[in-house]
């Protein structure tokens, strides 16, 4: 209880607050007249911390989005070396406004929240700085999920970490962890809300949907953490390219997605080792972006990845490869994400037993299998999209050719002898239903074998 206490006691000092009131700056400038600005944070202390951005000198050409700017230096030095930046902040600042007149900025200032940030109004930008922001946000794993989806290079993220002693001295966590702070037990401000370890800084970044996360510089009380989308210094291209057996999402064995679900992409690769690779050298790449995969597991089929579609990625047609360790890229693996409906609807045109190819019915007696034959299936159609109601019960088919207009499926053991309506839901439309005749006993559903 003595070191909560203490603990306690330590989160409420704001050696900042005092500083400010004194200045009314947050950052300090070098002013075109040559005259300092002193604020709360010192020009040398800041132009160290820029050191751990890891950016070059000359950004001519890049797109800066500098979230949270205060009072902007982070946005006129971005701009001293070419980008071209927007910063964007809750509140609209004074101080802001006079600096953008006096550097003769034209960096544009919006006031906004982050998580209304919309990269298809804003586009996306090489460079995300979110400094000083991340402890401020009540809903730190969207905020994460947005900043991936505006950031096409890297996003800088800067943060208050609860970890920083510990991390210097080599005690590292291994579980990632976060304080919440109900009530301004961070520094007495009631707009903290989160304290994260390091890891846990690392570990929002991957899960947001980038590739990779480097730890650029830890202090007793922050770390600086790179979030890349692309993949940096990966192993040389050395061995034969991954061969891959299928894609599929892990919620059906189709190659749709729904942007709106948790769901993930889980590619199946050929593996010759007895063992799954570590995770860390497993790099799987949607479009121009890597992702980081979040596991890896051999199983009789293969080697399973699974990674996250990134957030902000747009409806339609995606490609995905994977490359392990030292082997090549594998060839790309096509995928849909937030399909919209086709303009055609299909339409039925037979039913058979999937056994003896009688038409028109289905027996228990041969497995409940049955095939419909379809015209009209969009050619994005598998069997994660196309749903089978039979009397308004819905079946997932086992396989959906497009080429064929061929659906396999399995009847379901809660749909007893009788006629039945059969009918295809795709995408929100529903073909016209046609009748089947069911023979013989379904088998009783797994765990109910009592019930018959
Ligand atoms: C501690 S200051 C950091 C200033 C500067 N980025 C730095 O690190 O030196 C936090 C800034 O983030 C802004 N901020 C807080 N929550 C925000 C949000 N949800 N969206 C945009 N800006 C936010 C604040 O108004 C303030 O300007």
């Amino acid at each position: 209880m003595d070191n909560e206490f203490d603990l306690r006691q330590e989160r409420k000092v704001n050696p900042v607050r005092t500083n400010l009131e004194k200045t009314g700056l947050y950052h300090s400038f070098l002013l075109p007249n040559g005259k300092v600005a002193e604020g709360s944070m010192s020009l040398a202390w800041q132009q160290q911390r820029i050191e751990s951005f890891r950016l070059p000198e000359n950004l001519s050409g890049k797109r800066v989005l500098d979230i949270g700017p205060w009072d902007g230096y982070y946005t006129f030095e971005m701009e001293r070396r070419g980008a071209e930046v927007t910063a964007v902040d809750v509140v609209d600042l004074d101080t802001f406004r006079s600096l953008h007149r006096a550097f003769g900025s034209s960096a544009t200032y919006i006031q906004a929240e982050l998580y209304d940030l919309d990269p298809a109004e804003l586009g996306t930008f090489d460079i995300v700085l979110c400094l000083g922001v991340l402890y401020h946000l009540k809903h730190p794993f969207l905020a994460m999920e947005k900043l991936c989806a505006l950031t096409s290079g890297v996003c800088i993220i800067d943060t208050f970490v609860i970890d920083g002693k510990d991390y210097l001295a080599g005690n590292r966590r291994t579980i990632p962890y976060a304080e919440f702070y109900e009530r301004g037990e961070l520094a007495g401000q009631l707009d903290n809300w989160c304290g994260p370890t390091v890891g846990a800084v690392e570990a929002w970044i991957r899960s947001a949907g980038f590739a990779s996360a480097e730890v650029s510089r830890v202090t007793e009380k922050s770390a600086c953490v790179l979030a890349h989308r692309k993949w940096q210094d990966l192993p040389a291209d050395v061995d034969p390219p991954i061969k891959v057996a299928g894609l599929s999402s892990n919620m059906h064995r189709g190659r749709s997605f729904n942007s709106a679900r948790e769901e993930y992409v889980v590619l199946w690769c050929y593996w010759a080792y007895d063992a799954a690779p570590p995770l860390d050298s497993v790099f799987p790449q949607i479009d121009e972006f890597g992702v980081a995969p979040f596991d890896c597991s051999l199983n009789a089929d293969g080697l399973h990845v699974s990674f996250r579609i990134p957030p902000g990625s747009s409806p339609g047609r995606h490609t995905a490869r994977i490359k392990i360790g030292h082997a090549t890229w594998s060839d790309w693996e096509t995928f849909h994400l937030d399909l919209r409906g086709g303009a055609v609807t299909p339409v039925i045109k037979a039913i058979q037993d999937g056994t003896t190819w009688t038409p028109e019915e289905v027996n228990w007696a041969n497995g409940g299998w049955f095939t419909i034959w379809v015209e009209g299936l969009p050619v994005t159609s598998d069997a994660g999209n196309t749903v089978v109601h039979v009397s308004g019960i819905p079946h997932y088919p086992t396989e959906v050719l497009v080429e064929t207009g061929q659906i396999n499926v399995k009847l379901r053991p809660v749909v007893a002898a009788g006629l039945h309506e059969v009918a295809i839901i795709r995408d929100g439309t529903r073909t016209m239903a046609r009748e089947i005749r069911v023979h013989g006993e379904p088998p009783p559903v797994r765990g109910l074998e009592d019930l018959v």
